[in-house]
């Protein structure tokens, strides 16, 4: 909190001879009821708009404390005047409980940010996307008249740049918790994402196209990624993220239908991965052009991950037509250092990579993993990746020492 409003008042401060003013917007002024029954979502528009248009330096969106404000599919857009909209979230918002109420909304997002230069969300306030009846009905037979299918995202920023998000909780989201796309320099920290280790497809934070963004200090215990990296993003910073139940930190996948992507400059260090079903992983598909590359793991912590470290240039699931094909994305300059812990499986390291572009200066210094149960064995597979490992244990075959 302390670090959220120094940020705050020193931008205030350091810019001289504008408004440096900050006017308040409490949802309840604009009719929002809050009883956890009502639709708020009008009474949210009203009051976003009043905070986007006006012309303070720092906007403040107020949602009170002890109340529970339940909003439909609802889209805050920008650009807005203040340079800063702060929404201050004290109080809980919660989702539809049913998938009709999402049919007649042409997004598949529940709350979407769009637009928003400077927005900073924070509190201890509560998300609740609700999701449990996603989950537990696949999109099977003829769904409800003009209801979608897909699951919706709970919430989503886009091209939101100086975006800051700290402090609050999401749960159980029908989709993923939370998605960047198009973003610059986002700063996301002491967040909590939950949601069931069974529930498909809730990812922690989906990253794409964007760059500059740190997702710092937070819990993350979701049943898919806990973040995934994907295509178009760079400048990606991971720390003291603790991770599971979940699928680990993935970049990818990328490449999906012959696409071009590109990621680069990912660094992610002292997380703690435990019971996660991947560990860190990076997902190509073959036939797809770009590359991966300066990825660094350092000061990793593995407790009784599944499959601690993949690289996977034949990533391929759910799809019947996985050929292999001379064209791969390029993976280069990763790195793993300082990684220890233990594996549930005995498949540790796993470095599967594609005959004809391969993956090159892939570097294992420190990496210690032993299994979780004492006495059985580890294991390290290794296929077309070139480079080097120091004090590793399992020792990777195809690697230089
Ligand atoms: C926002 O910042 C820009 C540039 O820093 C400045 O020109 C503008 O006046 C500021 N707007 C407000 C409402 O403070
Ligand atoms: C590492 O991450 C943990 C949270 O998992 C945090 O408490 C700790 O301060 C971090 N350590 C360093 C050196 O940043
Ligand atoms: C693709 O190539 C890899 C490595 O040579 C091999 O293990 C795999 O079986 C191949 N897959 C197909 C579908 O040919
Ligand atoms: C390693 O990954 C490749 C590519 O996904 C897969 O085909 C192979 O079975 C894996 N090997 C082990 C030992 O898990």
């Amino acid at each position: 909190m302390e670090f959220f409003f120094t940020v705050l008042i020193i931008l205030s401060v350091i810019t001289p001879g504008l408004s440096s003013t900050t006017t308040s917007f409490n949802v309840l002024q604009y009719g929002a009821v809050g009883n956890g029954q009502t639709n708020d979502s009008p009474a949210f528009l009203k009051a976003w708009k009043a905070a986007c248009q006006s012309n303070s330096h720092i906007s403040r969106l107020i949602i009170p404390a002890k109340r529970t404000f339940l909003l439909k599919p609802t889209t805050f857009s920008g650009p807005c005047k203040s340079n800063y909209t702060y929404i201050q979230l004290s109080g809980n918002i919660i989702a539809p409980k049913t998938k009709s109420e999402y049919s007649g909304f042409h997004t598949n997002t529940w709350l979407g940010f769009s637009f928003v230069n400077g927005l900073a969300i924070s509190g201890k306030g509560t998300i609740d996307g609700r999701g449990s009846a996603w989950w537990q009905q696949p999109c099977v037979g003829n769904p409800l008249p003009g209801a979608t299918c897909r699951p919706p995202t709970a919430v989503t920023f886009n091209r939101c740049n100086r975006l800051q998000l700290k402090g609050y909780t999401s749960i159980n989201p029908a989709r993923s918790h939370m998605t960047l796309t198009s973003c610059k320099k986002g700063i996301i920290s002491n967040i909590r994402l939950i949601a069931p280790g069974t529930s498909p497809n809730t990812d922690g934070i989906d990253i794409s196209g964007s760059t500059d963004i740190q997702v710092l200090n937070s819990f993350i215990a979701t049943g898919d990624d806990c973040i995934a990296i994907s295509a178009g993003s760079s400048k990606i910073k991971i720390t003291g993220i603790t991770c599971g139940p979940g699928h680990g930190i993935s970049i990818g996948s990328l490449g999906t239908r012959g696409e071009t992507d590109i990621v680069e400059d990912v660094h992610v260090e002292n997380c703690t991965l435990t019971e996660t079903l991947t560990g860190v992983r990076i997902k190509t598909w073959q036939g797809g052009a770009g590359y991966a590359r300066r990825i660094t793991f350092e000061k990793i912590r593995f407790v009784r991950a599944n499959n601690p470290i993949i690289i996977d240039q034949f990533y391929c699931p759910h799809r019947s037509d996985c050929q292999n094909q001379t064209r791969a994305i390029k993976i280069s300059d990763v790195t793993y250092k300082g990684i220890v812990g233990t594996s549930l499986t005995d498949k540790a390291i796993n470095l599967s990579c594609d005959q004809n572009v391969g993956c090159s200066n892939i570097v294992l210094d420190h990496v210690y993993i032993t299994p979780s149960v004492p006495g059985q064995k580890v294991f390290s597979y290794c296929h077309n990746a070139h480079g080097i490992a120091t004090h590793t244990k399992p020792s990777v075959k195809c690697l230089l020492k």
